[in-house]
């Protein structure tokens, strides 16, 4: 497996010489780690569902360095202008319809006539942008079904083999979750994913409601987000309110129960933010600890909470006998 390289001016022009080769690169963005190809080029883009063990309907996003560039590839509606002016570059991915002719790959969308795009608010993933001079479909950087990476090491643990050749090391990232996702095509926002940027924000935001689909079984835009995600190898059990001798406990907030070793608080003090950047990490060290059970105390389900409990209700979700969705 590639050690994390920092990500100085020469890593990051090596880094794009393999994109442009059609190899992979794994690079910081500001919620996770992404597993980068070049978007234009099917081998290269199904290196990612191989070294993923993706299954190929899963559609990726496609990570540009602005709208100029996202509308190369996507009609922008009234309200993408106004979402993109208001978030990007940030953690917000628009689902627009595809332009045709496009020279995005057909495996990024996964069949469907939509494509979701971001711009990222990261200094290496735009300079990785910017010298790769290619739209980048980057999912986040775990096996298929996994918990995402928010730092490199998580990476280099995910993938021992040849790819990805390069792990561009930023540091652990700032949101610790992915980005938000929303469908742009109508008149109002469609939620397809809670992320790192709050829904209230962007009803604030643009003065709009954003719209929800009531149950997953009715998000059919959204191939991703149907089963099992984010899982440990331990079970998860939700809403904890104590701890049975064979786990270990995820806590939140100043209310802990006593007499826990094996115990990791996302934040001591209550704080959504910062529980958000922790999760990820803190649940791969619990899973580390050899724990059979990680027990997890309730979260608010206001702002960031509402993501940090849809990844929690992933992990804790049924899992299926073989690899999920990425
Ligand atoms: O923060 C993020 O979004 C990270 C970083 C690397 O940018 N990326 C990420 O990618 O989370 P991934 O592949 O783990 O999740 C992408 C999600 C999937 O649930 C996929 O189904 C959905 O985006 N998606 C992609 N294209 C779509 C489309 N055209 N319509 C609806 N959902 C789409
Ligand atoms: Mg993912």
């Amino acid at each position: 497996m590639p050690a994390p390289t920092p990500a100085a001016d020469q890593a990051i022009a090596d880094a794009a010489a393999h994109l442009r080769a059609g190899r992979l690169v794994a690079f910081p963005t500001e919620t996770v780690y992404g597993l980068g190809a070049d978007a234009t080029n099917s081998e290269a883009v199904a290196q990612i569902f191989a070294a993923k063990g993706r299954p190929r309907f899963n559609p990726l996003i496609v990570h540009v360095l602005d709208a100029a560039q996202a509308a190369e590839y996507v009609s922008f509606t009234p309200l993408a202008h106004r979402l993109a002016d208001a978030f990007w570059p940030g953690p917000l991915t628009l689902v627009l319809d595809q332009r045709g002719p496009s020279s995005l790959s057909d495996l990024v969308t996964g069949g469907l006539t939509s494509v979701a795009v971001r711009a990222p608010d990261h200094p290496i993933a735009r300079a990785l942008l910017a010298a790769t001079a290619r739209p980048l479909a980057a999912p986040s950087a775990n096996r298929s079904g996994r918990i995402s990476p928010t730092q490199a090491a998580h990476v280099a643990a995910d993938f021992p083999g040849d790819e990805p050749a390069m792990i561009l090391d930023g540091g652990p990232t700032a949101h610790g979750l992915e980005s938000t996702i929303v469908d742009a095509r109508g008149h109002l926002p469609i939620l397809l994913r809670p992320g790192a940027v709050p829904v209230e924000n962007i009803a604030a935001a643009l003065g709009v409601s954003v719209l929800r689909t009531e149950t997953d079984a009715q998000r059919p835009n959204a191939p991703g987000q149907l089963t099992s995600h984010y899982a440990p190898r331990a079970a998860v059990r939700l809403n904890a309110t104590d701890v049975q001798p064979d786990e270990a406990l995820l806590a939140f907030g100043p209310d802990v129960p006593a007499g826990v070793d094996d115990m990791i608080n996302l934040s001591p003090s209550g704080n959504l933010t910062e529980a958000a950047v922790n999760l990820f990490a803190a649940l791969r060290m619990l899973d580390a600890g050899g724990a059979r059970t990680i027990a997890v105390m309730p979260v608010p389900d206001t702002g960031l909470g509402e993501a940090i409990n849809d990844r929690l209700h992933r992990a804790a979700a049924p899992r299926p006998a073989d690899s999920t969705l990425g």
